[in-house]
């Protein structure tokens, strides 16, 4: 009988000889998905029935060519919320947590109630993460790919119950578009957004980004900031007097020639600041409105 560790094992270093980043962490979570168990759990499985072992290599397998385990799995973590994720739609990202964790405290340091637009709403995760902890607030999302929409729906629809009611609107469009959302204009406290900023040549090297995040959520132009620049004039006519931008962007875009200088051309917004995540990377940057 081959012992539950030494299975864990054998798919580990399966994965790892495949280049996968986290090779234990992908073997234990395939397993948990297939035993219907925790993470931590899986060890404790004393012998792993024949069937769900077959079951368990063929998704290792899979990972073994790179596909991403949150396409695997179906789903993925974001703040506290499991999100649907898989083909047609971006995997939501750790990195993007420290800009939700920074738009839930603002808007909890200010009275209710508050209205936000999250552009490029993708899975909704932003938008949701939003939605999950601030009371008395009205997200709306805004999503240009009808596939990534769908997926956003359906998280829409897991975590409904959890919301207060109608408190996220989900909206297919450019969020470039000059007259996006008018009937909302002046009247936002908070505009976040995650949007495509990969330069088109800077293609990633893991294949999990470069072959399965769809490319209209990756590149954003030439220097990736032509979307970002798209939603400066939209944020502007949304926002109202001392309302919140906050756009999250690649580590070497946090600086003047990036993100806070395409902010900082606009004679609309002051006290434009970078923010670093807990690793010391520039990760998104905020700016006030002066209305
Ligand atoms: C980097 S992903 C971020 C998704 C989500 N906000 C997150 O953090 O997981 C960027 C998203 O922007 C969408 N997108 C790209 N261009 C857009 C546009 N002009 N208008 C609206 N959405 C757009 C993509 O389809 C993709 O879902």
């Amino acid at each position: 009988m081959t012992s539950t560790s030494d299975l864990l094992r054998s798919w580990t270093a399966r994965l790892r000889h495949a280049g996968v980043a986290s090779p234990e962490h992908d073997a234990r979570a395939l397993a948990a998905a297939v035993l219907a168990v925790g993470p931590v759990e899986v060890q404790l499985v004393a012998k792993i029935p024949a069937d769900e072992r077959k079951q368990i290599a063929a998704l290792v397998s899979r990972r073994a060519t790179r596909e991403p385990l949150q396409h695997i799995i179906g789903s993925a973590a974001f703040v506290d919320l499991e999100l649907e994720v898989g083909p047609g739609v971006f995997v939501p990202r750790p990195e993007t947590e420290s800009l939700a964790a920074y738009a839930v405290e603002w808007l909890l340091s200010r009275p209710a109630p508050q209205q936000v637009v999250d552009l490029c709403t993708g899975s909704g995760a932003l938008a949701l993460a939003i939605a999950a902890r601030v009371p008395d607030v009205q997200v709306v999302g805004v999503e240009l790919s009808p596939s990534a929409l769908e997926y956003a729906r359906r998280n829409l629809g897991r975590f409904r119950s959890q919301l207060q009611a109608e408190s996220v609107e989900l909206v297919e469009a450019d969020a470039t578009s000059a007259d996006l959302l008018s009937r909302l204009s002046g009247d936002i406290d908070l505009v976040v957004s995650n949007p495509p900023y990969i330069p088109d040549r800077a293609v990633p090297r893991d294949p999990e980004v470069a072959n399965y995040d769809p490319p209209m959520a990756l590149y954003g132009g030439i220097d990736g900031l032509e979307v970002v620049r798209g939603i400066i004039p939209v944020s502007e006519r949304l926002l109202r007097s001392g309302g919140m931008l906050a756009v999250e962007h690649g580590e070497l875009q946090g600086d003047a020639a990036g993100v806070p200088g395409v902010i900082a051309a606009s004679s609309r917004f002051h006290s434009v600041e970078s923010h670093r995540d807990l690793t010391g990377r520039c990760r998104f940057t905020s700016a006030v409105c002066r209305g």
